[in-house]
């Protein structure tokens, strides 16, 4: 793959390291909100890793204090997504569909999609310190990213709705015990567990790895892109609502939100 392409583009940070295409999240000033030009860069990347032998996997890190906001909340106001062809479900088809396995390293807090990426990961490592929220109906949204049919999937409907509804955070051991990671690592280490992992994959045999991975995932990848664009749907109508205008301009204004007048 061209990664001179993805050079300029230096808000995620994309290199190939002994077989992993690292897709690091560069953005600290907005503690790596993610917006459409990042989704453009990790879409592209993904795509084409699917296609190259020199990747055997694919690695997801942000900072070493948080490993994303979520989804630029300035974006959902003044470039929101209107239809499916918006680079941000772009990505998420990319994710769900992807041929070459997925790892991420999480620090901090991964907010909206940065916990729902991880729902398409094959391995998740994560610090003692992360912490996991999906504040889309405090926003007024709806879940996205295939969260809607993956995380009930694979926490069971009562955590996921108190995680969706109530917009609950959870830690690290709490992602563990829900199987949504597969390990809690001392402060400053989950980086370097999540490396690991992605170097041992690199060391199978990979049209095997290949293989193995889309009969663990099924009907899966079908399954997910459908659920992202029943999702979309709604979080497209939702985005304009009067809920979420509410909710939006308390968060610029550094206010809580007041729906008390919403019926
Ligand atoms: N989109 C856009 N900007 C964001 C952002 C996001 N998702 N998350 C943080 N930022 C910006 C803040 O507006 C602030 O910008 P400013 O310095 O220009 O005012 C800067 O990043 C630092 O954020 P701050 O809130 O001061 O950091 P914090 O460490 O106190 O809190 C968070 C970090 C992630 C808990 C908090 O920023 C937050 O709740 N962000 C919104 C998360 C969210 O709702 N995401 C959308 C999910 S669908």
């Amino acid at each position: 793959m061209n990664l001179d392409a993805y050079a300029a583009q230096s808000d995620v940070l994309v290199t190939l390291e002994d077989g992993v295409l690292v897709l690091r999240f560069n953005r600290p000033e907005k503690k790596n909100a993610l917006n459409a030009a990042m989704y453009t860069v990790l879409a592209d990347a993904l795509n084409a890793s699917g296609d190259d032998p020199a990747v055997r996997a694919v690695l997801f890190l942000g900072g070493e204090k948080f490993f994303s906001s979520g989804n630029d909340v300035q974006e959902f106001l003044f470039n929101p997504p209107r239809d499916t062809s918006h680079p941000v479900i772009r990505f998420l088809e990319a994710l769900a569909t992807a041929r070459k396995p997925l790892v991420a390293g999480v620090n901090g807090f991964a907010v909206g999609v940065g916990t729902t990426l991880l729902l398409h990961c094959d391995l998740v490592y994560a610090a003692e310190d992360a912490r996991f929220h999906l504040p889309f109906v405090s926003l007024g949204l709806c879940p996205e990213a295939g969260s809607s049919l993956l995380l009930p999937a694979l926490a069971g409907p009562a955590r996921a709705a108190e995680a969706v509804l109530l917009g609950k955070p959870f830690d690290a051991p709490t992602a563990l015990s829900w199987g949504l990671i597969n390990a809690v690592c001392p402060s400053g280490q989950a980086e370097a567990a999540a490396r690991e992992a992605a170097a041992a994959l690199t060391r199978q045999p990979p049209a095997a790895v290949r293989a193995s991975r889309a009969l663990l995932r099924g009907a899966m990848p079908e399954q997910v892109v459908a659920a992202i664009h029943r999702e979309a749907a709604v979080f497209v109508e939702r985005l304009t609502s009067p809920e979420a205008a509410e909710a939006f301009q308390a968060f610029l204004q550094h206010r809580p939100p007041d729906f008390s007048q919403f019926t």
